[in-house]
């Protein structure tokens, strides 16, 4: 799930009002997807029964944690450049201890360890709760590693504290770790496998968010169709479960539904959906509620089915386009967001047109556009030549950006003339009297503040637009507050 998250807020440090009795300050810096940012927010919250208090101010710290991202090579080059910073620190903070969070333990421990010795504690996604070990270890003067990954660990148990950026919006993991195997991601090596989070737990958690005035939250998961609670165990296998567990198993639908009759005024999504997992059931649930917001974030990666093949992802592009229209036909006022990478190995010119039909055919409101990225230990890492040229690879990637940008266009400007309710996330980046919200498509929609504040449902008269957003004048609140 290694997008989503804008680039602006890459490396972001997260705060948490502090407990009196906590002695010791932690740095922690998150990069990569959300389930990285929500995973920072457990960890702060193991830590801070362990004597911690979080500050921003790296000088100030005993302890950086930064959780990190391998899903593209540029990620790993800009952390390790981090990491080189928080070691210089070290010079005037001596006992400053410094650990390596997420993604790129189990890939780099050694390296980062025993080699380069950067950092002083190494510790896998499915670990956390072996910080106050590990970190004993690290203040009794040794090095401490666990990269241990789990069939289980959904960190259910764990009440996550939350950044206080906006006090609205908030993560909900569903999921951890994926089977999937497309042959381009590292998602699979370094999470591990595909489990399920209990729904009660999951319930638990947004029944808090909602006690402590949060308005929506994001069910999140690296393919949240495929979720499948019954009673524990792997996915793969559900077969061999009892009768009863199959009878009274919850897959994603019905997860969506009890979410959305248990809090009406909430309002959720959901994130990442994946083509060849997702079933038309999902969709006519978000269609039958009001409170489960119109936008499907549908990675297509390709239109090539040569290159759909080769990656692993276990659908044709006819296919794809059939759960478009299932998508336009049951919830015509849905948005649908991408995913594509451009120039895995092999992919000729042909291959590039077919992923522009696509755009074309989809027109998708919005997107995340990446070149190939080599990733060692994967699949097509292993098995193919890196072989299209860097060149032709930037070439076709700006091509594919430039299509998608008129099809934003397209699809704002659909916007225009209506009245929407939209959700109010903070001030606008571009004007102090300006709030900044999002509708139920997850467009951004600016408009003048008048007496309305953060967390208020409004609805905005849409009046104007720029290709990614929306600017309007508020008309009234919405009924949903
Ligand atoms: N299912 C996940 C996908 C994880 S990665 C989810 O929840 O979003 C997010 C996106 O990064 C992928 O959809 C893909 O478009 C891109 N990506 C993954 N591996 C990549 C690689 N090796 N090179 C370039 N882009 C990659
Ligand atoms: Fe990666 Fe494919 Fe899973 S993109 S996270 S292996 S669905």
């Amino acid at each position: 799930m290694e997008k989503t998250i804008d680039e602006n807020v890459q490396g972001t440090t997260l705060v948490v009002e502090g407990e009196e009795t906590n002695k010791r300050n932690l740095y922690i810096e998150s990069y990569g997807c959300a389930m990285n940012f929500a995973d920072s927010e457990v960890v702060a919250s193991i830590l801070a029964t362990e004597g911690f208090n979080t500050t921003q101010t790296l000088e100030e710290a005993d302890l950086v944690l930064v959780n990190t991202c391998s899903i593209r090579d540029k990620a790993e080059q800009t952390i390790r450049k981090r990491l080189t910073e928080y070691n210089k620190v070290k010079k005037s903070r001596p006992h400053l201890k410094v650990g390596v969070l997420g993604c790129m333990a189990e890939r780099l421990k050694d390296k980062l360890l025993d080699e380069e010795k950067i950092v002083d504690m190494v510790v896998g996604p499915d670990a956390y709760k072996d910080l106050p070990n590990l970190i004993k270890e690290v203040d009794s003067g040794n090095d401490a590693v666990n990269v241990i990954l789990s069939k289980d660990e959904t960190y259910g148990d764990i009440s996550p504290v939350r950044l206080h950026t906006n006090g609205v919006t908030a993560f909900v993991s569903i999921t951890r770790g994926c089977d999937n195997m497309c042959t381009f991601c590292v998602v699979p090596f370094t999470r591990g496998r595909e489990r399920s989070r209990d729904p009660q737990s999951i319930l638990t958690e947004i029944k808090e968010l909602q006690e402590n005035g949060f308005k929506e939250i994001t069910l999140l998961g690296q393919n949240v169709d495929s979720y499948l609670w019954y009673g524990g165990g792997l996915k793969k296998n559900f077969e061999n479960a009892s009768d009863m567990q199959k009878a009274t198993a919850t897959n994603f639908s019905k997860l969506l539904e009890t979410v959305a009759l248990a809090h009406p005024k909430m309002r959720i999504r959901f994130s990442t959906s994946n083509p060849q997992d997702m079933t038309l059931d999902v969709i006519e649930t978000m269609a039958k509620h009001k409170n489960i917001c119109n936008h499907i974030h549908l990675p297509v990666q390709s239109g090539s089915n040569r290159i759909l093949k080769e990656m692993n992802r276990l659908h044709t592009i006819e296919e794809y386009f059939e759960l478009i229209d299932n998508i336009r036909k049951i919830n015509p006022d849905c948005s649908i967001s991408q995913d594509i990478i451009t120039g895995f190995p092999t992919e000729t010119e042909e291959d590039h047109a077919a992923t522009l039909k696509a755009l074309e055919y989809v027109k998708y409101d919005f997107g995340y556009m990446y070149a190939y990225s080599e990733r060692p230990g994967t699949l097509a890492g292993r098995k193919m030549e890196d072989d299209v040229p860097e060149r032709t690879k930037k070439r076709r990637l700006s091509e594919i950006i430039a299509l998608q940008r008129s099809h934003c266009q397209f699809r704002t400007e659909k916007h225009v003339g209506k009245i929407q309710e939209v959700l109010i996330e903070g001030t606008s980046k571009k004007s102090e009297n300006e709030w900044m919200g999002r509708n139920s498509q997850s467009t951004v929609v600016v408009f003048p503040k008048e007496n309305y504040k953060v967390g208020d449902f409004v609805n905005v008269q849409i009046n104007d637009c720029t290709s990614a957003t929306l600017k309007g004048i508020a008309v009234s609140y919405s009924d949903n507050n």
